[in-house]
């Protein structure tokens, strides 16, 4: 069996146009941009905020390192305030430092759970704080109703995480329009960056459903990805941590525009939903969990578990055909430095688990099968 990582693209969704159903928030926000990766969106958000000097904005010491270096990069001091264990702010510290009266408080929705949002509102109106949600990890997710992302000043989405498209990230304003946004000039996502990335996701979907053959055409494409390295075809990094300066004015690709006319975001989310039950229900009482809720506006990115050894535990479940991922690890200077104890134990022990849009009611089961063979100790 063979179960990916994030969900693949079938050949019909590449041709579709739109549907007749309306898109959800932010696909359907009326001031959004586009570009080929959130971190684009985020690095133009804080150029176009023109921060002055000692201007500083907060932002959680659990973060992926692409939302620090484009916040860096476009000329804003970082204060980190301290996640806790259970993914949410150190309220106490939060305040603490926003009596400085920070221009900016970030927030990460992690993995499609809201952040204390009224807490921080309340925060930035005391302090004049301008509110920015970063949903890379948490399309689709709500509160009562609210879409994430439709709380704050301004929120920044990654669309390729939670969507089959080859790539995107949207910034929606919110409140206070910049200008310098509108004047923005993108060039567009080249062709070979686009078209490598559609064929992965639709090896990725081949793969998912018949091991044997998608897994030599996905050798296939590997070695040919190797090739037009090789000959130096422009490539653009999606999905992996890293910044280059040369690629914030790449346009999202008119590929991913197409593929999202024709999803059906219901049933995405219902499924998400119902796989992370399925195999809550299944692991409850046998394998640390994170988190034990799971509100109904949460849209979740994936299962995350605890685990003494990522990358054994990793390691040991790619061997069996299953996209275990180890998330955000402490491998960069950014993030060993800024680490609070909360983040170190995040960065050191959460495992994600698939359980995307694609994954079956049996490869859940298998899933789960497999990890309670590892017979993991508890992480306390
Ligand atoms: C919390 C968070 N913000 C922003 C980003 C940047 O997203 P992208 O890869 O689309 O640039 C990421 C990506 O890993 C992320 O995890």
């Amino acid at each position: 069996m063979y179960v990916s990582s994030s969900p693949g693209l079938s050949l019909l969704a590449l041709v579709q146009s739109t549907s007749e159903r309306s898109l959800p928030f932010p696909l359907n926000s009326e001031n959004r941009h586009s570009f080929c990766v959130a971190r684009s969106g985020i690095y133009h958000l804080f150029r176009a905020l023109r921060f002055a000097k000692g201007e500083s904005v907060l932002v959680p010491d659990y973060h992926s390192g692409n939302e620090v270096s484009a916040i860096r990069a476009a000329g804003a001091s970082i204060v980190y305030y301290p996640v806790l264990r259970n993914l949410e702010p150190d309220l106490e510290v939060l305040s603490r430092l926003a009596k400085s009266n920070p221009r900016v408080i970030y927030v990460i929705h992690y993995l499609g759970w809201p952040q204390p949002l009224r807490e921080i509102e309340e925060l930035c109106r005391e302090h004049g704080s301008i509110l920015v949600e970063d949903c890379a990890l948490s399309l689709l997710s709500d509160i009562d109703g609210k879409a994430l992302g439709s709380f704050g000043d301004y929120s920044v989405f990654c669309l390729y995480k939670t969507l089959p498209v080859p790539n995107g990230g949207l910034l929606v304003q919110n409140r206070n329009i910049l200008r310098d946004l509108s004047e923005l000039e993108l060039e567009q996502c080249p062709r070979a960056a686009e078209a490598g990335r559609s064929a992965e996701l639709v090896l990725e979907a081949f793969r998912s459903r018949c091991d044997g053959i998608g897994s030599v055409l996905s050798g296939m494409k590997h070695a040919f990805g190797q090739l037009m390295r090789a000959a130096k075809v422009r490539h653009v990094p999606v999905g992996n941590i890293g910044w280059n300066i040369a690629d914030v004015n790449i346009a999202m690709s008119s590929v991913s525009t197409t593929v999202m006319g024709g999803l059906d975001y219901d049933q995405i989310r219902h499924r998400r939903r119902e796989n992370y039950l399925l195999m809550q229900s299944r692991l409850d009482g046998r394998v640390t969990m994170l988190r034990d809720d799971l509100k109904s506006g949460v849209c979740p990115l994936f299962f995350p578990i605890l685990v003494q050894d990522k990358r054994s535990a990793a390691e040991a479940l790619w061997k069996r055909g299953i996209g275990a991922v180890e998330f955000w690890n402490d491998e960069g200077s950014l993030a060993s430095s800024s680490s609070g104890a909360g983040a170190k134990f995040l960065r050191a022990h959460v495992l994600e688990l698939p359980i995307h849009q694609d994954v079956t009611r049996s490869q859940v089961e298998y899933i789960t099968d497999q990890v309670l063979r590892l017979e993991l100790q508890p992480v306390q």
